[in-house]
């Protein structure tokens, strides 16, 4: 089985606590896009590992944990999560990264500070990893790769390229000769790790093996299918597995699509079921609602079925993992949006133009609340019922059935529904 997991939403779905769910049951987890953007939390027992690059299924041990070259890695960061990884016991031997993964340097995240600061009110809100820049120039076919980094000669003649566009760009003057020395040393230190990954998971598929694809961000950070500009710069669906990996699509036996039983979007841009209100920070606080990577307090709001019936589409969805549901206990109503209304008209599929995320008004079905505490919930039929209505119409709305739940961060606070 090669299996997909994408995030539904705006990202921070709880991604990470799924894979380390499904890890169990296969024999390598592959990174397939995005950066140290993503932030993916995982709790055992009483600790709690957050993942930015390194595959969140290097928990168990035994299983190959994959950067395929469709990320784009910061090589300091990258280290520096590899040795906090070892300094817990965590083995790094079963480590891959792609010689064709692109390298964030200094200039872009420099580059994205200056950007994001001409752009005053209308900033993207990015993590300010550097990763637009990055994948930009990867489609301007100056980028440099990790494998790069193992020859001196190519760097050189790359890097000596490219600073002469960002010295011009951003009137800094950047030492070629740190950087080199910098990034050789890098390279130095990542060599026994850099291979053809895209070779590496075609063998293992031939072998029979099992794969878990993580993705991270979510369906609308997509850069083409997303809320445009207010995205990531990678292909957050199903589709960016492809090309991140180099496997065909027939390979892919399975998606499963991640979502919160509420919305929730950390930085700028369209959001159209948020709530500015006291039930918004009932969600933000109750959800521990801060970036996992920039600590940024993350916008709340209800639940979005349109976004969802958009993200079965574009993932080509077989089930969903429903998380969070546990937050939304004292409710006494709860909302799912189920259409927008744009210009007096209904609209029933997400649209695709800026101006409509904006101004929409999103049409809601309310519901009754449980008002009973979930987190010591062990299984679906012991769920409040007006909870388990709440699950149903979800997947109604959604079209797309659900198929685990969970309650709590824990590794065991998730169940099946039946
Ligand atoms: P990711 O980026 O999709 O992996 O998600 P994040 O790790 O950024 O954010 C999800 C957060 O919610 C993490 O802090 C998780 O520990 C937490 N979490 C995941 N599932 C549940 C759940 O069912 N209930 C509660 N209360 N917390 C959860
Ligand atoms: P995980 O994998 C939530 C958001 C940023 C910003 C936009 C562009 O943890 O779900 P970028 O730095 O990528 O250029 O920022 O995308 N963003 C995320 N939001 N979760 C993430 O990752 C995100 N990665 C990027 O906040 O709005
Ligand atoms: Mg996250």
């Amino acid at each position: 089985m090669n299996i997909v997991v994408v995030g539904c939403q705006w990202g921070d779905e709880g991604k990470g606590r799924v894979i380390d769910l499904l890890a169990r049951k296969v024999d390598a987890v592959v990174r397939y896009q995005g950066g140290s953007n993503a932030g993916h939390t995982v709790i055992v027992g009483g600790e709690k590992f957050v993942f930015h690059l390194i595959p969140s299924g290097i928990l168990h041990s035994g299983k190959k944990a994959i950067i395929a070259g469709g990320v784009v890695i910061d090589p300091g960061q990258l280290l520096k999560e590899m040795e906090d990884l070892q300094k817990r016991g965590i083995s790094m031997d079963n480590l891959y990264i792609s010689a064709s993964s692109h390298v964030v340097m200094p200039y872009h995240k420099d580059l994205e500070r200056w950007e994001e600061s001409l752009r005053g009110k209308g900033r993207i809100g990015t993590t300010g990893r550097g990763i637009g820049p990055a994948y930009a120039d990867k489609a301007a076919r100056r980028g440099i790769r990790m494998g790069d980094l193992l020859e001196k000669e190519t760097f050189k003649e790359k890097l000596s390229f490219n600073l002469k566009i960002y010295t011009n760009l951003l009137g800094i003057n950047y030492s070629e000769k740190e950087l080199l020395e910098k990034f050789l040393e890098y390279g130095k230190k990542l060599r026994k790790y850099i291979t053809d990954t895209s070779l590496l998971i075609y063998e293992l598929m031939k072998k029979g093996k099992d794969l878990l694809f993580e993705g991270a961000q979510g369906t609308l950070l997509d850069i083409d299918h997303g809320t445009y500009p207010y995205v990531t710069s990678s292909n957050s669906t199903a589709a960016g597995v492809c090309s991140g990996c180099g496997i065909g699509p027939r390979s892919i036996t399975k998606v499963i699509g991640v979502a919160k039983a509420y919305t929730t979007r950390v930085g700028e841009g369209p959001f159209p079921t948020e709530l500015k209100n006291e039930i918004g920070n009932l969600l933000q606080e109750r959800g521990n609602e801060y970036g996992a990577t920039t600590g940024r307090p993350r916008r709340c709001g209800w639940f979005d079925g349109v976004a969802l019936r958009y993200a079965t589409r574009i993932n080509g969805l077989d089930e969903l993992i429903l998380t969070k549901l546990d937050i939304l206990d004292p409710l006494d109503k709860v909302k799912i949006c189920v259409a927008y209304k744009f210009k007096g008209k209904l609209i029933q599929d997400f649209p695709n133009r800026f101006i409509i995320w904006r101004d929409c008004e999103p049409v809601y079905e309310e519901m009754d609340g449980w008002r009973e505490d979930t987190s010591k919930v062990t299984s679906y039929k012991d769920l409040p019922v007006a909870a388990r209505n709440y699950v149903k119409k979800i997947e109604q709305i959604g079209k797309v059935p659900i198929r685990l739940l969970s309650v709590g961060p824990q590794r065991e606070e998730i169940f099946a529904t039946p």
